[in-house]
């Protein structure tokens, strides 16, 4: 059993498919290219990471003390399945019951937009009274038009989930979209 942090700053977790992006989103708001350990290969973020921004280092972009939690990925992650098990296990153990967890961002492809998987996960946070919030990711690599279209379908969908929030937000590591409005969104719980 692996034992979790005690509970500190307000928590914001990460979840996702295995190689949305989840890791490199953390990197982008911090500013680190390498704190989260990301890769090509599905299955890299292997167990929960609990990452504070540094306060000291008070730049204008700096987050409040607020924790960011990465998370290994669902779907279809290169790991045994007793690794993948363990991981389920352990994410559930801190979904159900963290009092600091405010928020949840569910990180989508924006070249596919929900797949079953998130759904499932979803319906999961809805039961639970989890609240989370899309995040369409790899913004860069979708022309405007697709984009669009996937953004509608999304919206579209999460209006029939309760505890989803219906601001969705399209981001970019790479080029560095949506990283305010992502920032807004965390200071706000941070207060
Ligand atoms: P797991 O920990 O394996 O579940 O993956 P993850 O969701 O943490 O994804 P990770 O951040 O490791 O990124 C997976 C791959 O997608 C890497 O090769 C990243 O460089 C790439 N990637 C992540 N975000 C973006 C983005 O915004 N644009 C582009 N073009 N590539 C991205
Ligand atoms: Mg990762």
């Amino acid at each position: 059993m692996v034992a979790l942090p005690p509970e500190g700053p307000p928590e914001v977790a990460f979840a996702g498919r295995s190689n949305v992006g989840k890791s490199s989103l953390i990197n982008a708001l911090v500013g680190q290219s390498g704190l989260a350990r990301t890769s090509n290969t599905p299955g890299r973020t292997q167990s929960l990471f609990f990452y504070v921004p540094d306060l000291a280092s008070a730049s204008p972009d700096a987050l409040p003390p607020v924790a960011l939690v990465d998370m290994p990925g669902y779907g279809y992650a290169r790991a045994p399945k007793k690794t993948v098990e363990t991981w389920t296990r352990l994410i559930h153990a801190y979904l159900a019951g963290r009092a600091q967890l405010k928020r949840v961002f569910v990180l989508v492809d924006a070249r596919h937009g929900l797949k079953p998987a998130d759904e499932t996960l979803m319906n999961e946070f809805d039961r639970a009274g989890v609240s989370y919030q899309i995040v369409l990711t790899k913004a860069d690599k979708v022309k405007p038009a697709p984009l669009d279209e996937v953004r509608i379908r999304t919206a579209e969908a999460i209006r029939r989930h309760a505890a989803a929030h219906p601001e969705i937000i399209v981001t970019s590591s790479v080029k560095g979209d949506g990283l305010d409005a992502l920032r807004a969104e965390i200071v706000s719980f941070a207060r």
